[in-house]
């Protein structure tokens, strides 16, 4: 195995990357970034009134450390900043040299095999149906306490697909050489299993 192992893990929202991601790095020991994290960290400051090219340009860790990045307004925003191909730009460097990181990198998003890490040893594509998405992230919100209906949480996913599959650059779609995960009809445990039986294969031939 290569000094630089890197798994690059996309798909839409709530369809378990975030979870599988975690895991996985944990797994084998390698740092985890979550790219949607960036973009929602430039969408919020895009809420509080700062043009979202110059958010993107001066992030700073406390921006990405801000506890609020979670909600769904913020997501739709990070859904609308990530079609400006200059917000998209500003970011490229700094999550490709998070890639290159000594001893391995899990990255999960929505353009890193095609557009970010297209050298990567391995590529997921971690996907579930739109209903279960919408279940999924119901109850997450919910849980933390947000008033919101099933119905609303659905329309949000839908449009962030639609917005983030039908953008000019970088949309989300799979690699050529990406193995799809659909975990619809899967447990976390099932889905991990899965995800860890792709990477040994693939790190007995790096
Ligand atoms: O993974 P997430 O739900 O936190 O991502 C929020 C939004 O950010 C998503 O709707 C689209 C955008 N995004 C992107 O365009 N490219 C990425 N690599 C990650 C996220």
């Amino acid at each position: 195995m290569s000094n630089s192992f890197t798994i690059a893990v996309d798909g839409p929202a709530a369809a378990g990357k975030g979870t599988i991601s975690k895991a996985v790095a944990a797994h084998y020991g390698f740092g985890h970034l979550d790219t949607g994290l960036l973009y929602r960290a430039v969408g919020a400051k895009m809420m509080e009134g700062v043009a979202p090219v110059t958010a993107a340009q001066t992030l700073t860790p406390e921006d990405l450390a801000r506890e609020d990045l979670r909600g769904p307004e913020v997501a739709q925003a990070a859904s609308k900043v990530a079609v400006i191909s200059e917000v998209r730009a500003a970011l490229v460097d700094f999550q490709r040299a998070f890639a290159r990181r000594a001893g391995g990198a899990v990255l999960d998003g929505r353009d890193i095999g095609t557009v970010i890490c297209p050298y990567a040893q391995v590529k997921l594509f971690v996907t579930a149906s739109a209903e279960v998405r919408a279940r999924r992230r119901f109850l997450e919100l919910t849980a933390a306490g947000k008033v919101i209906t099933l119905a609303e949480v659905l329309a949000d996913v839908k449009a962030r697909d639609d917005r983030d599959m039908n953008r000019a650059e970088a949309p989300l779609k799979p690699a050529d050489d990406a193995v799809l995960i659909d975990t619809s009809e899967l447990s976390i445990e099932e889905a991990l299993a899965k995800a860890l039986a792709v990477i040994e294969s693939r790190m007995e031939t790096a």
